[in-house]
């Protein structure tokens, strides 16, 4: 049998920097009300929501994604030449083909790499960035720019008070290249396709061209939220397991923003302690699908509130259902 080279990289990866975008038109509760049958009170206690970010004129996917890739290039200080490959999450590009990754890359002016979008809704980013630490730790791009972005916005139902509250739009970036220590501990993923009714599209992307009306998000939040605070709970331990840590050893906990209350379930099972830093960024921010975890991480760097070097765990998890999660050292 003839042998073939295979690939060889660095031992181990981490992550670089972080970035963010937040679109300018702050939403807030009270302006929902004029759509659904609610009150300030019922969002603020039932989500911890208080406002979240809408695209305004002029901004959309591309944007949010350019300004947060941009910033994380600058502050990774690396050469953009060696960026192999660029890694897009988002449920918002208009296009099955061709990708958005390619345009990014190219209005970057990062030349010839690897350039693709994935669709791993609310877990986009921790899918995207399983593959990143496995694309440079198999040598295949000494760096890779992963973004994830969303606009959430477009395709809220606005008369649905399941829905209408909970989405905002943004986007979050980070650089994954070699490390001499590992910053990127082993994913831990899955789906379950048995419940890809439980978030759903009103209609496919054909009949938004022939009717001209955006398909709109469904979800049936009772389900979502006993999955979340059950089956997610557990896979959240299992990120800290397998990297082989105690709750002790975490410094920062970045759940996905859906629900504080989901939040506060995760807190109590894995029995965190309370020096731990928990994001809430959803009280400002509202849940940014795919973008969530490194908008969260990007907030708490930029405060202060966490700081580089410090042990995180981070988890996504939304409609397919489709979950992923790990434990990282913060950029
Ligand atoms: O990123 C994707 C993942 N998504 C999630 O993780 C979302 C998970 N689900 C949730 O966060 C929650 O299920 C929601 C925030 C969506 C809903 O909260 P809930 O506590 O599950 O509300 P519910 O549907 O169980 O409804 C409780 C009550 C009902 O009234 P009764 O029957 O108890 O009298 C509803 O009619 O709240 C009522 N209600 C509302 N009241 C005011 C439902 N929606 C609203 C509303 N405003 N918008």
């Amino acid at each position: 049998m003839t042998e073939i080279k295979a690939s060889t990289g660095p031992k181990y990866a981490r992550i670089y920097s972080v970035g963010s975008a937040t679109p300018s038109r702050v939403i807030d509760n009270e302006f929902l009300l004029q759509y659904i049958d609610s009150s300030d009170e019922w969002i603020t206690q039932r989500t911890g929501i208080k406002e979240r970010r809408w695209v305004a004129e002029g901004e959309n996917i591309e944007t949010l994604a350019m300004e947060a890739a941009s910033k994380a290039i600058e502050r990774a200080g690396i050469d953009r030449a060696e960026i192999g490959a660029v890694i897009l999450s988002t449920i918002s590009h208009y296009h099955q083909t061709p990708a958005l990754a390619p345009k990014l890359a190219y209005q970057l002016g990062i030349p010839d790499a690897a350039a693709y979008d994935i669709s791993a809704a609310c877990a986009g980013f921790c899918y995207g960035l399983a593959q990143a630490e496995a694309i440079v730790r198999a040598g295949q791009a000494t760096y890779v720019l992963l973004i994830a972005g969303e606009v959430i916005s477009e395709i809220t139902n606005l008369e649905d008070r399941g829905t209408a509250f909970l989405f905002g739009d943004g986007a979050g970036a980070v650089i994954v290249g070699p490390s001499e220590t590992n910053g990127i501990g082993p994913v831990v993923w899955g789906s379950d396709g048995g419940q890809e009714g439980v978030i759903w599209q009103t209609a496919d992307w054909h009949t938004a061209v022939e009717t001209g009306v955006f398909p709109k998000l469904g979800m049936d939040g009772r389900a979502v939220f006993k999955w979340a605070t059950s089956f997610i709970a557990r896979a959240t331990k299992k990120c800290l397991d397998d990297a082989g840590l105690t709750p002790d050893q975490l410094d920062v906990f970045i759940p996905h923003q859906a629900n504080d209350r989901i939040t506060d379930t995760l807190l109590r099972y894995l029995k965190l302690p309370e020096t731990v830093v928990v994001a809430r960024t959803i009280r400002q921010l509202g849940n940014n699908s795919a973008a969530t975890v490194p908008m969260a991480m990007d907030a708490l760097l930029s405060s202060g509130e966490a700081s580089s070097g410090q042990t995180a765990l981070i988890i996504g998890f939304g409609a397919g259902l489709v979950y992923a999660g790990q434990v990282i050292t913060l950029p």
